[in-house]
Order: C-alpha cells, then sequence, then structure tokens
C-alpha cells in the first residue's frame, strides 16, 4: 500500500473525531481548535492514522482492499505505511480484542472482515505527524504538554515489544525524514554504490537511526567492527523541552552516553545520525542449510554440538553470522579465503557427511568469497526474511563466553539450546555479539575517544544472542495470546538457568523479569538520571522504557 493510498485527514474529519463521544480522555477532551493549532505549525502534515485492512472492512471487494490483501505479508508495504507494524498484535488492543486485522495464513480469507467483525482503531495512533522539521518535533512536544495526549515515536514499526504504538496518542512518523528514517536496505545500496562498508542489521527494512541504533544495533559485522552503538558519531536531537541539539562526544555528552544503547522514545526525537564507515570489505562466507529435520531426527543437536564447540575460536577469528535448526550461516572480513576453508573445515565436513548419509539432494552447502556486505546481503537477504504480519511473542538471552568455558559447560549449552528450539521450533542464535571487536584496537581507540555506550556490559562477553518466537492468529482469544507470551518464555528458560541475567532490549521477552538490569546492568542508573534531566514531564514514554510509567493508560493493551 502506498502512502497516497492513506486518507489525508481534513479538518473536519479531524473536529469529528476529535468530538466523538468516548470516554474522558485526553484525545476526546482536546478541543478541535488544539489540533487545527498543531495542524498548521506542523505545515498541513498532521493525518489521521488509518489501519492497514480498515479498506477490506469498508468494502472487501474494492480494489484498496485488494491492494491491502496482497501487501498484508510485504515488508516493505508495512514499513512505508503508517497504520501498518511488522508484529501486527501492536496494532491492536490486546486487552479488548479492538483490531483491524486479516488472517496472516491466509490475507484473502473473507472470515477475518464479514460481520460481526469489524475494523477497530487498536493501539494505531489516531493521529500522526508526517516529521519533516525539528520545528515538528517541538511542537508535538508542547501539544503533548499543554492537552496530555499520549505522544509515540514511530519509525518502521519493527519493535518487538510494542513501543512505536500506543492507543488514543498522537505519534510523530519519522520515516520520511531522510537523515533518520532510511532503512537498512537502503543504507546497504548507498554503501555498494560508494565503495563502503557500513555496519548494520540482517533486515532491509529496520531503520537505521531509530530504535536499532538507540538500543544496540547488531548484525554479522559486528564481532568484527562492532555494535551500531560502536559506530555513531553524532546525533541530531529534539529533547522534550524543544530544544534541537548536537550530540556527540564533546557537546551533550550525557544524551550522546543515553542514545547509544538506552533505548528509543526515551530521551528525545532523533532527526539526524553520523555513523562510521568503513573501506569496502571481501568477505568469506560459508552457508550449510538442510531440509527442515524430522521428528527423530538428531541433525540439529549434531549441528548445535559443532557450532557450540567451535565458537570461541570462530569468535576470535572474526566469524559472525546466524543459526537455527537446520541452517548455519557465517561471514567473515578478516580472514583469507584458504584460512577460511581451514578454519570452518569442522563445519563443512559435517554438512557433507549429513548431506550423503542422508541423501539430501536439496542441502545447500556453500563456501565463497563475496567482494562487499552488499553483495552478500543481497544474496543472504532474498532467501531468509522473517515473520511479516503476524502476531508473534519474542524471547531472547545473551549467551556469556563463560558458557563455553568447559566441555561439561559446552554440553549443558548444547542441550538448553536443542530443548529450547524443541518447543517452539522458531530458536535462531544470532552470533552477532561485539566479541573480537571489544577486545582489539578499534575497540580501545573508541574508548579513548571519550565514546562509552549505555548496552548491557554483558554484551562484551558474550557470544550469541539468542531469539525465539511463538505466533497466534487473527481470531486467537485473550488466553491464547497469553499464552503464547508464555510459551516462548518457558523455551528460553533453558537458557535463562545456565546464563546470566542479560538480554538485548530491542528484542527482549515483553515480559523480561529485572529487565532495567537485564537491558542496561550497571549504566541503568546513570540513564535514569539522564531520563529525569531531559523529560521530567515524562512526555514519552514506552514499555520498559527507562523510567517508564508502568500505570500510563498508554499500556492499557498490554496483556
Ligand atoms: C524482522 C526483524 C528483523 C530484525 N533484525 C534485527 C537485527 O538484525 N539486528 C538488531 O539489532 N535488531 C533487529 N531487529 C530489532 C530492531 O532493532 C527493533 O525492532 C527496533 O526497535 C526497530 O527500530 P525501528 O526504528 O526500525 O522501529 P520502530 O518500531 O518504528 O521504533 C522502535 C523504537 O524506536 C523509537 N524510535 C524510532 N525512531 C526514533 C527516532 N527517530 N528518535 C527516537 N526514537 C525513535 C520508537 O519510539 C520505538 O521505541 C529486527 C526486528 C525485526 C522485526
Ligand atoms: C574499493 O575499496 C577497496 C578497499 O578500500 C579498494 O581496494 C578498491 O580498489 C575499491 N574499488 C573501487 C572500484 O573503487
Ligand atoms: C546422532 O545420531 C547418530 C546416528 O544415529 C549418532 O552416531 C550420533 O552420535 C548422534 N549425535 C548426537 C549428538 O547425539
Ligand atoms: C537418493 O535419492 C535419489 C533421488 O531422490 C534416489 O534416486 C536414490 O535412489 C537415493 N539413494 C539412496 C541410496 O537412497
Ligand atoms: C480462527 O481462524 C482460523 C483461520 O482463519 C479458522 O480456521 C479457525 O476455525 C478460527 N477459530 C475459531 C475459534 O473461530
Amino acid at each position: 500500500m502506498s502512502l497516497a493510498l492513506l486518507t489525508v485527514a481534513s479538518v473536519s474529519v479531524l473536529s469529528a473525531l476529535a468530538k466523538s463521544p468516548v470516554q474522558r480522555d485526553p484525545l476526546s477532551s482536546t478541543s478541535p481548535e488544539a489540533w487545527e493549532h498543531l495542524r498548521r505549525e506542523v505545515d498541513g502534515r498532521l493525518y489521521a492514522g488509518v489501519p492497514f485492512a480498515q479498506q477490506c472492512f469498508d468494502d472487501s471487494t474494492s480494489e484498496a482492499c485488494l491492494v491491502a490483501r496482497r501487501a498484508y505479508l510485504d515488508e516493505t508495504s508495512r514499513s512505508n505505511t503508517f497504520g501498518a507494524y511488522i508484529n501486527t498484535q501492536w496494532e491492536t488492543c490486546q486487552t479488548t480484542a479492538e483490531q483491524c486485522l486479516l488472517d496472516f495464513t491466509d490475507p484473502n480469507s473473507a472470515l477475518p472482515t464479514s460481520p460481526p467483525n469489524k475494523c477497530s482503531q487498536g493501539s494505531i495512533s489516531n493521529y500522526y505527524i508526517d516529521v519533516r522539521l525539528p520545528q515538528d518535533i517541538s511542537a508535538a512536544f508542547a501539544f503533548s504538554r499543554k492537552t496530555a495526549v499520549p505522544l509515540v515515536v514511530k519509525n518502521t514499526g519493527h519493535d518487538y515489544k510494542g513501543r512505536s504504538s500506543a492507543p488514543r496518542s498522537l505519534a510523530l512518523w519519522t520515516h520520511n525524514l531522510r537523515n533518520a528514517g532510511v532503512m537498512w536496505g537502503e543504507a546497504y545500496a548507498f554503501a555498494e554504490a560508494h565503495n563502503i562498508t557500513v555496519v548494520g542489521g540482517s533486515d532491509k527494512n529496520v531503520g537505521v537511526a531509530g530504535g536499532w541504533l538507540q538500543g544496540g544495533g547488531h548484525g554479522a559485522l559486528s564481532n568484527s567492527m562492532g555494535l551500531g552503538v560502536d559506530r555513531v558519531l553524532e546525533f541530531k536531537i529534539v529533547t522534550p523541552d524543544g530544544k534541537f541539539r548536537t550530540v556527540n562526544a564533546c557537546q551533550n555528552e550525557d544524551l550522546f552516553f543515553a542514545l547509544r544503547g538506552g533505548g528509543g522514545g526515551t530521551f528525545g526525537v532523533v532527526t539526524e545520525a553520523t555513523i562510521l564507515a568503513s573501506p569496502q570489505v571481501t568477505l568469506q562466507a560459508v552457508v550449510v542449510s538442510f531440509p527442515r529435520p524430522t521428528p527423530g531426527s538428531n541433525i540439529t543437536q549434531e549441528l548445535f554440538s559443532i557450532i557450540v564447540a567451535n565458537s570461541i575460536r570462530w569468535a576470535d577469528e572474526g566469524w559472525g553470522g546466524l543459526a537455527n535448526g537446520f541452517t548455519a550461516i557465517y561471514v567473515n572480513p578478516l580472514i583469507s579465503q584458504a584460512k577460511a576453508a581451514e578454519s570452518m573445515k569442522p563445519l563443512i565436513d559435517f554438512a557433507n557427511r549429513v548431506k550423503s548419509e542422508n541423501n539430501m539432494t536439496s542441502a545447500r552447502i556453500v563456501a565463497t568469497e563475496f567482494p562487499s556486505w552488499g553483495q552478500f546481503f543481497n544474496f543472504f537477504a532474498n532467501g531468509f526474511v522473517a515473520a511479516v504480519g503476524q502476531s508473534l511473542a519474542l524471547t531472547s538471552r545473551l549467551v556469556n563466553q563463560d558458557n563455553f568455558a568447559t566441555a561439561h559447560k559446552q554440553q549443558q549449552l548444547i542441550n538448553a539450546l536443542t530443548a529450547a528450539n524443541a518447543e517452539t521450533q522458531s530458536l535462531i542464535i544470532l552470533i552477532s555479539p561485539p566479541h573480537r571487536f571489544s577486545r582489539r584496537g578499534e575497540a580501545k581507540k573508541i574508548k579513548a575517544n571519550n565514546a562509552i555506550t549505555s548496552v548491557t556490559p554483558m554484551w562484551r562477553e558474550s557470544i550469541y544472542h539468542i531469539t525465539t518466537v511463538s505466533p497466534w492468529n487473527w481470531n486467537a482469544t485473550t488466553f491464547e495470546k497469553k499464552a503464547q507470551y508464555q510459551r516462548a518464555s518457558t523455551a528460553m528458560d533453558h537458557l535463562r538457568r545456565i546464563t546470566p541475567d542479560a538480554s538485548y532490549v530491542n528484542e527482549a521477552d515483553v515480559h523480561e523479569s529485572n529487565h532495567e538490569s537485564a537491558f542496561w546492568g550497571h549504566n541503568f542508573k546513570e540513564l535514569l538520571r539522564i531520563k529525569k534531566k531531559y523529560d521530567p514531564e515524562h512526555l514519552l514514554d514506552c514499555w520498559h522504557c527507562v523510567g517508564w510509567n508502568q500505570q500510563s493508560p498508554r499500556f492499557s493493551c498490554y496483556i
């Protein structure tokens, strides 16, 4: 669905909505004049937030509905549409079942759009500003201070914890800010054209400068080249006092610390980020993939055994990537082709043996060189696309280097990974902590430059970031949704039992226990001080964010 299809709210529509007879809340008690004033301040770029599939509830035979059905599982369409999120429960109100969803297993199904089902606003902001200028953000802060209408900051809508939506709110949509709303796919294409390397994530539609960067930012090159927060040189930001600030190692240093790991949507709205580019790298790549194992097969356990046994050495050598129960993808920008073959021999030998023993014609075993990250990414991104348009619970854990210290600990880890994967069939081992980077000269240079980050220090000691998910369909009951959150979390307990209390804020359990120490460790205290300094009135707030107010009505849709 393109932007052009969104309803552009006229003043009269805004007035009608503002007067609608709903319960007394800031949104309904704000006068049409106040909205009109805001609209003028942002040069007319104030619009109504429209659910992605609304057209199918209005007229299921319309061309607009057909477009929405076709785009329902398309990541780029969702990222480019204000009223869409990648994980659809964040469009809904999970507590009241108010929603406007299609069936992700069959977007053409007429069931969800047939009476008595109707399209509700759910957690999609009623209004949004298509942000183009710092003044737009200052105006929104002033408006929220006066009216108490909750503010939301939304970029691509990839957030796994619903931090970019809230019921009965006004959103600042940063996606069209060309210095902050750029997505990784666009940045990789730019880097490719200019013969440089930028370190980003595995997904082409995640934003470069929003939640990804401000929460940490990991990717397959992070082991050798650092996290996103290790490579950012400067931010431009509008803080809740309405001031436009330049933030770097010499100015507003406290914010520089906070924006490098403290999380998005907390300290202000970033309008620009400057990140480090490196020269183009030649990448050695190894890809092993089998068909999804059938019950009774021990291929997953054997694959995990090979990976765990070699992980410390591979991390030291510069390998990063990801693996699941039947796939392993490794890349290394630091090693020659001959060294790579020698280093990865255990994995390649294993894959060849499994392939021949099981007569697996469809198994893929590739060891090759790519002339750049961009070329590797184009090859990789086509084959591995994350779930889009589904509602799902995600949970995660950082696995410490100490988990590899003895044969016994390695066996415990293999057992935990295998058991967790058996419960959800969706475990991913992200080999993306900055292990080698944090031990090398570049990290020291950056530290000397007074660039200290606020992510949990456990990132520096970790070898894996593990995730797993559990989805549900459009018609799941609240009870069933809660069961999926629980199911994912219980699977991760296998790893929680043997690892330090640490996880990645951007890909964490919605109900992570001890989230403050798990996400930020000893950095939390300072982050809270900075939050209170720049946002004393609490104009920004989000789930499990630094200094959040759990009692806020904006969280009323969480279960
Ligand atoms: C399919 C998929 C793949 C992923 N792959 C990776 C990966 O490889 N590596 C990784 O590290 N993470 C990955 N993630 C997680 C990702 O980092 C988070 O989802 C992140 O929150 C996305 O940021 P966003 O700005 O694109 O999304 P949004 O949902 O729009 O925003 C996320 C958060 O950032 C805030 N925010 C957005 N823009 C701004 C801004 N300009 N100023 C201030 N706050 C802002 C929002 O308020 C919200 O709190 C992935 C997620 C998905 C769904
Ligand atoms: C790209 O950059 C690499 C590394 O800096 C250099 O060796 C190579 O010659 C460059 N290629 C082009 C086409 O500029
Ligand atoms: C998997 O099964 C094979 C043959 O059935 C056996 O030789 C091997 O040891 C098993 N691997 C593990 C990790 O249990
Ligand atoms: C292996 O698979 C091929 C193609 O599916 C089949 O023709 C062949 O007989 C199989 N060989 C064995 C030993 O099972
Ligand atoms: C939920 O929807 C699915 C697919 O749309 C359907 O097969 C199933 O019967 C529905 N379940 C209930 C309880 O209505």
